[in-house]
């Protein structure tokens, strides 16, 4: 079995899909006090996936709130008309869906030419081969842990094989130390050592952030406790 833990640190990020959105400005500030280290913004375009979410003014306007890293995991069927108004809107990666690239390795390229990082997104149907040819031009790998448009599903397992999958062909490459492997969905206290423990070093958490009774803080220092001790 190959060894998870490399060079790459666990982060733990929040999806804002459970957030109050009447108030995302302080919702962002309250998730950057709670000590997250980048926050994922889950964009939906009704048609890729059947939810409808943030456009790229909505994340302008919250990115002045907080100075942690945006991400947006774009669920959408046109990232390549999409990427420039989300990285001029403050999201410093992209997270692609291999599902939705005719051209992925093209995609990438353009992201990285318009000066993010690229993220290719893997739906849990999709083998981790798909992104065998575009390693060299992706910062991270997002193995899908549900199936994409909503939050609050149950954690996939069988998606750990998949992990630990595209963590041996980063090894293979060379890569493991450069890529990140990014987890999301039904992340939470059960799940998040049997994910990390695979590979995934950047667990998404969103309805486990906001359940947790004892709050925003408790909940991202628990989950990266867990995560540290499985990939340890
Ligand atoms: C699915 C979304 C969710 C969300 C996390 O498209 O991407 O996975 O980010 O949701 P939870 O943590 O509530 O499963």
């Amino acid at each position: 079995m190959s060894d998870p833990a490399s060079k790459r640190p666990v982060m733990i990020v929040p999806s804002v899909l459970p957030a109050d959105f009447s108030k995302l400005g302080e919702e962002v500030a309250a998730l950057e006090a709670a000590g997250v280290d980048l926050i994922q913004w889950d964009v939906m375009d009704g048609q890729f996936v059947p939810n409808l979410t943030f456009g790229p003014d909505v994340i302008r306007s919250a990115r002045r709130h907080c100075s942690v890293p945006f991400e947006a995991h774009l669920m959408v069927y046109t990232p390549d008309v999409m990427a420039k108004d989300y990285i001029e809107a403050g999201c410093s990666r992209l997270i692609v869906h291999a599902e939705a690239c005719t051209h992925l390795h093209r995609t990438c390229g353009n992201i990285n030419d318009l000066g993010a990082t690229a993220a290719v997104a893997l739906s849990p149907a999709t083998p981790a081969s798909a992104v065998q040819h575009v390693l060299d031009l992706v910062d991270m790998v997002l193995v899908m842990t549900v199936n994409p448009g909503f939050g609050g599903q149950a954690y996939i397992p069988t998606m750990e094989p998949k992990i630990r999958e595209v963590q041996a062909m980063l090894e293979a490459v060379g890569r493991a130390d450069d890529v990140h492997i990014e987890v999301d969905g039904g992340i939470g206290p059960d799940t998040i050592a049997g994910a990390a423990a695979a590979g995934a070093n950047v667990l998404i958490a969103g309805s486990a952030l906001y359940r947790d009774p004892e709050g925003l803080e408790h909940a991202v220092s628990d989950l990266r406790a867990r995560a540290e001790a499985a990939r340890a």
